[in-house]
Order: structure tokens, then C-alpha cells, then sequence
């Protein structure tokens, strides 16, 4: 992000594209990079070493559907709410939302009647939100797009990305594009996982090929200065793992919350980028990956049942550093249709239907969705009701 040097202090080794699931008989050949994270040495950011190029893994396939979660359908309904209680109260106000994706967001903007645009470079769930009502680009956000927005709808009150910052290795582009597009008083908006909350829950899944930078107050306040900006607020959330919306706005254009010095203070006091924390969190990830590895081959030779529960992106990462395959899971149950009947990649653990988990109740099932657990463990009661259990391996690997 500066151009200052990087030190690798994670290998999660060779793997595929997170979200490129495969039919069982395709030939072609699967693409695999080098999965390693290092911290800058200059400004702290948290970073892959190795790009997958982005049409690799953004394109009319993509499979993941924001709205398969009511947890999460909730909690961007709440935002949208926010944004329209507090950002878009003008006469002309206008929100633009970076990774839209199915619209989750958008809906409730849309429906308040509020000039909005969605953009959004996987065009088959960018299609799903257009089904919505809502106004969706089919493009990556880059300068150029943002200066065709400005060009044609004018400027933004709100520019908004969930989960999308954190998968854009190219932020100088962004940032020139947000001041292209972004009104004198108007504010950048983004929540992604926190670093803070990686590190303190061991949670090493959330690296994987999409998730390019893993933010901290630090690294983002670092950012924004660099391109005119300033954080002005930062909030923890608890979605998908723990995870931190920020605020920027241009410099001086708004007062600075408390909570931006507070939670600084607080990643100083851990030491949090400090190179012997991300140390230890390294070896603890590898002590997971051991831990978990010999409880799925002890309840194998055991003759116990197990299953997983969940095709996440982030399940990738899990399966293709411990070496989980068919042999130790025979399938993996999930609600996208998209991702039914393929092969998890690099993986290759077949996905199936979730009416397969209750036929029967298998002994054990492995939660890769874990960030839903308390979404997933409630629908699914009578599991556990049957004897099941589930086994997790966030923040350690235990029984739940
Ligand atoms: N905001 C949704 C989707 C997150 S998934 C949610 O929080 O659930 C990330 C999304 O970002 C994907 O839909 C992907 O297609 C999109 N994306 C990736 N690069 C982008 C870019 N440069 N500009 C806009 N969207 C992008
Ligand atoms: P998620 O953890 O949100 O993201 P990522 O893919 O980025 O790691 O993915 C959740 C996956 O779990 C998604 O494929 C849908 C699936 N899922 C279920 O199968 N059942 C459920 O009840 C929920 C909430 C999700």
C-alpha cells in the first residue's frame, strides 16, 4: 500500500481460487497460487504476498450469495436504515455501494426510494439484485469507473463496501476514484474482518485468494491519509467473525469519534502488527491445523460418521492446509444452489443438498460456516438433539 517491504510471517501453502467450485467431471486444470500473508515494516498493513488476478475470481459464475444468511439480510437492513436515518436525508441524496453482490444492501435503499448505484463486476448476482429493482453497473470500481458515475449520476453522499475493500489489492485507484466521486462532505464507508479479531480468535480461515488485506485502525488511518482522507469513525462488529466498519471522510470535513483513539490505543497496547504477535499467531494456526487433522482421523479409525457443514470461501483455506479430502469427509452440505452438486476447490469434497445432513444424522459435523454458528446451530437443534455433535476449530479445535 506504501511500497514499504514486506516480512512473510504466514504459509497457508498451495491453493486454489476460494469460491471455484468444479463439476465432477471437469478436465480442465485447477489454478493454484501460493497463499502467504506478510505485514509491511513501514505502515503495518496486513497483506498476501501473491495476486490472483481479479476476472479469476469475480466473474458471471461467482457463487457466493450475500443474502443466504438471515443474520446477515438483518444486518444490512439495519445499515441501510443507518444510512437513510443519518447520511441520505437531502432532497437528491445518492448512495453508491462497491460488491453490491445480490442486493442485500441495496434493497432497503431502494425501497425508501433514495437514488442509489450498485456496482458490481459478478454479473450473475449483480443480475439477482437488478431482479430487485435496484440499479447495478456490471464493473470492477476502479478511477475510471468512479469517473463515469460522477460524470453521469453527479456525486455520492455515501460510498459504501462490505466485505469488498479487504478483496481490492489496487486501493490507489480506489481512493482517486472515491475523490472523483464522493461529495466535499460525503463519507467512505467499509466493514471487513478485523485483524484485531483474527489474531485473538486464531481464526486463519478468513485468508484466503479474495481476501487481499486484513485492516486495522492503524493500517486504514495510514491509507486514508495517504489520499486526503482521514478516519473519522470506527465501530466493531460482530458479523462474520468480528469485524470493524470504518469511516472516512476528507481531511478536516468531520470531527474525529473517540472510538477512532480509543481502539488505536488499543492495537498499540497488544502490539498487534508488532512482528512476534503475528509470530505466535502463526504457530498457533499450525498447532490448529494439527489438533484438527488428528481428531478427524481418530473419529475415522473410530468408525465415526462425519460431515461438513458449510462450503465457505473461507473453508478453502482449512481444507487445503490440513489436507482434508473425501477420504476423511465424504460430503459437505450448503444452500447455495450454485455450489450443490460440485466439487469444493482443490478439495475436491462433493457438496450436496442440506436435507442430506438430517438422512441420516451423521456423529459428527465439521462447521466450516462457523462466523453462522449461532444461525446454524439454532435450524439445526435436532442434531445435536440426535447425540450429534459439532466440531469447531475457531479460536481452538473443541466439541460443541
Ligand atoms: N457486500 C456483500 C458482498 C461481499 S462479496 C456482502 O457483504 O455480503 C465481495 C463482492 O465484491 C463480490 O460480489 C465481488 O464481485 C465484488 N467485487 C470484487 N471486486 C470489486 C471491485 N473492484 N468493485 C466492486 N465490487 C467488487
Ligand atoms: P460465508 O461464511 O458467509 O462466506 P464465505 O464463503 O465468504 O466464507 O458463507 C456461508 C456459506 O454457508 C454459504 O455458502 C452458504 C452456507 N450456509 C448454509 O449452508 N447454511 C446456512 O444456514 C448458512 C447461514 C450458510
Amino acid at each position: 500500500m506504501c511500497g514499504g517491504a514486506l516480512r512473510e510471517f504466514l504459509d497457508l501453502g498451495r491453493q486454489p481460487v476460494s469460491d471455484a467450485f468444479r463439476a465432477p467431471d471437469a478436465t480442465d486444470e485447477e489454478f493454484f497460487f501460493r497463499l502467504a500473508v506478510g505485514h509491511c515494516t513501514e505502515c503495518t498493513m496486513v497483506q498476501l504476498l501473491e495476486e490472483v488476478p481479479r476476472e479469476k475470481m469475480f466473474h458471471a459464475d461467482y457463487p457466493y450469495h450475500s443474502s443466504g444468511s438471515s443474520v446477515m439480510r438483518e444486518h444490512f437492513t439495519r445499515t441501510a436504515r443507518h444510512f437513510l436515518d443519518c447520511e441520505l436525508t437531502g432532497e437528491d441524496s445518492f448512495l453508491v455501494e462497491l460488491g453490491c453482490n445480490d442486493g442485500v444492501m441495496l434493497r432497503t435503499v431502494h425501497e425508501a426510494g433514495v437514488r442509489h448505484l450498485g456496482v458490481e463486476p459478478s454479473a450473475g448476482v449483480g443480475e439477482v439484485a437488478r431482479g430487485k429493482g435496484i440499479r447495478v453497473r456490471t464493473a470492477f470500481f476502479e478511477e475510471s469507473t468512479a469517473r463515469e458515475i460522477a460524470a453521469e449520476d453527479g456525486r455520492a453522499d455515501v460510498v459504501y463496501a462490505a466485505n469488498t475493500l479487504c478483496h481490492i489489492p489496487y486501493l490507489d485507484s480506489i481512493f482517486r476514484g472515491l475523490d472523483a466521486v464522493l461529495t466535499g462532505g460525503g463519507v467512505f464507508v467499509f466493514e471487513d474482518p478485523y485483524l484485531g479479531d483474527i489474531v485473538e480468535r486464531a481464526s486463519f480461515d478468513q485468508i484466503y485468494d479474495e481476501h487481499f488485506y486484513f485492516f486495522t485502525a492503524r493500517s486504514v488511518a495510514a491509507l486514508a491519509a495517504r489520499h486526503g482522507f482521514e478516519l473519522v469513525d470506527v465501530e466493531r462488529l460482530t458479523v462474520h467473525g468480528g469485524e470493524v466498519r470504518y469511516t472516512l471522510a476528507r481531511k478536516g470535513a468531520r470531527p474525529v469519534a473517540e472510538a477512532v483513539g480509543a481502539l488505536l490505543a488499543e492495537e498499540t497496547e497488544r502490539g498487534l502488527t508488532e512482528p512476534a504477535t503475528l509470530d505466535a499467531f502463526a504457530t498457533r494456526v499450525a498447532a490448529i491445523r494439527d489438533q484438527l487433522i488428528a481428531l478427524l482421523v481418530k473419529l475415522k479409525e473410530e468408525g465415526h460418521s462425519v460431515v461438513a457443514y458449510g462450503a465457505t470461501a473461507k473453508s478453502a483455506t482449512v481444507a487445503n492446509y490440513c489436507g482434508i479430502g473425501p477420504d476423511l469427509i465424504p460430503f459437505v452440505t450448503d444452500t447455495t444452489p450454485a455450489k450443490q452438486g460440485k466439487l469444493t476447490p482443490g478439495s475436491h469434497l462433493p457438496v450436496v443438498t442440506p436435507d442430506r445432513f438430517a438422512s441420516p444424522y451423521p456423529d459428527y459435523a465439521l462447521l466450516f460456516a462457523w462466523n453462522h454458528a449461532e444461525e446454524i446451530m439454532s435450524k439445526e437443534s435436532a442434531f445435536r438433539a440426535s447425540g450429534g455433535k459439532w466440531i469447531l476449530y475457531v479460536p481452538d479445535v473443541h466439541l460443541v
